[in-house]
């Protein structure tokens, strides 16, 4: 058999596919990680104790299969956002989700739009689906430019807000007018809601079309268990109802949401001080000179430059590769020219960003 057999049996599509680069997740100690946004804090002390208790000393509930509907937790997440359960689906982390709405409204024949910079997932999964896409390109400003989302003609658009990666968030006003003039699903992708100022769940009284997408794995320190949820009218939920998997979220991830919802103040606390930390370090770098966008996201994004004032893709490099070899992780992204000049940077712990603050000093007296 020749080796590019199973490459001509596959969909020509896939055969061509990139698949999505995910941040390191290096598996040896003494790393700083600040590039996944990941909650720098654990969860709260009850998802351990729930996900013991469903465990219990042999595993015996892990014989089940878990509620295929997930059915508690669209009630829990429902009453959080002053919701019914029918506007609640549940997923297997939000990319689960995105996944889903891909599958219910990706074609070749209507574009799906979205703009860059923005989750870099959405073109993975149009590509996946073999699906037209139409990309809005910012300006630095990294404005929403809401008229050419109305002419776009797209079928679907996703739009990140807070956006990803600078953590410039969208208002409900800008969003408003999306609606108003945009014929096509919007789905509004919150990772990142609950560090913002706004949010767009009140607008799904109004629109039929809008998605609002949400993950536990950022604000409620859960990356790991897997859980995201989409907010919509029921008519949409049953239609992504229709392709979810059947037991999409697994027996311990449905538990750990719940324990997670049951303490409110514990999250309020460190979401807190992530924003906390997060606006004290927009301050410290803009008072170096450095362009920072006025971040309402878990991360910065922030355009070094060197002691002479200098910013340019070599420099974000050339900073981030000086992180990497003192074990400091952080995201730069090169592929475009809006991005390259900048780092991402995930807020951490107090004490992460004193270090990366002290690394910074001494990379600013050589570069
Ligand atoms: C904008 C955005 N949406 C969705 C996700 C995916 O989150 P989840 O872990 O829920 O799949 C991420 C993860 O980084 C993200 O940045």
């Amino acid at each position: 058999m020749k080796d590019d057999s199973l490459q001509s049996l596959a969909l020509a599509h896939v055969a061509k596919l990139h698949a999505y680069t995910p941040g390191l997740q290096p598996t040896d100690q003494g790393w700083t990680k600040l590039n996944t946004n990941e909650c720098p804090y654990p969860p709260s002390p009850k998802v351990a104790a729930a996900l013991l208790d469903e465990i219990g000393s042999k595993g015996e509930s892990l014989r089940r299969y878990p509620n295929p509907q997930s059915t508690p937790l669209r009630e829990t997440i429902a009453a959080h956002h002053g919701l019914r359960a029918e506007q609640v689906c549940v997923g297997n982390g939000s990319d689960d989700i995105l996944n889903l709405l891909i599958r219910s409204f990706c074609t070749q024949a209507e574009a799906t739009g979205f703009t860059l910079p923005s989750y870099s997932l959405y073109p993975v999964l149009v590509g996946i689906q073999n699906g037209a896409s139409t990309v809005l390109e910012l300006d630095r400003s990294m404005r929403l430019p809401v008229k050419k989302i109305a002419e776009s003609n797209a079928r679907i658009f996703f739009l990140t807000s807070p956006n990803a990666p600078t953590g410039v968030g969208f208002s409900n006003d800008e969003i408003e007018e999306v609606l108003q003039s945009y014929a096509g699903v919007l789905v509004v992708d919150e990772a990142y809601a609950a560090f913002a100022k706004e949010n767009a769940v009140k607008l799904l009284a109004r629109y039929l079309r809008l998605v609002v997408v949400r993950t536990l794995s950022k604000a409620y320190a859960l990356a790991g268990i897997r859980v995201g949820y989409a907010l919509a009218h029921p008519e949409m939920i049953g239609l992504l109802d229709r392709v979810r998997d059947s037991y999409n979220v697994s027996r311990l991830s449905q538990v750990a949401a719940q324990a997670a919802f049951d303490d409110p103040h514990y999250y309020m606390g460190i979401i807190n001080k992530v924003r906390h930390t997060r606006d004290h370090y927009v301050s410290e770098w803009e008072n170096w000179g450095w362009f920072t966008y006025r971040s309402q996201a878990n991360f910065i994004f922030t355009e070094p430059r060197n002691a002479a004032g200098e910013a340019s893709a070599e420099m974000a490099k050339a900073l981030y590769e000086y992180l990497l070899n003192h074990k400091i992780l952080v995201r730069y992204f090169p592929s475009h020219a809006l991005t390259a000049s900048f780092l991402r940077i995930s807020v951490g712990t107090e004490e992460e960003m004193l270090l990366l603050q002290e690394t910074l000093e001494a990379w600013l007296k050589h570069a």
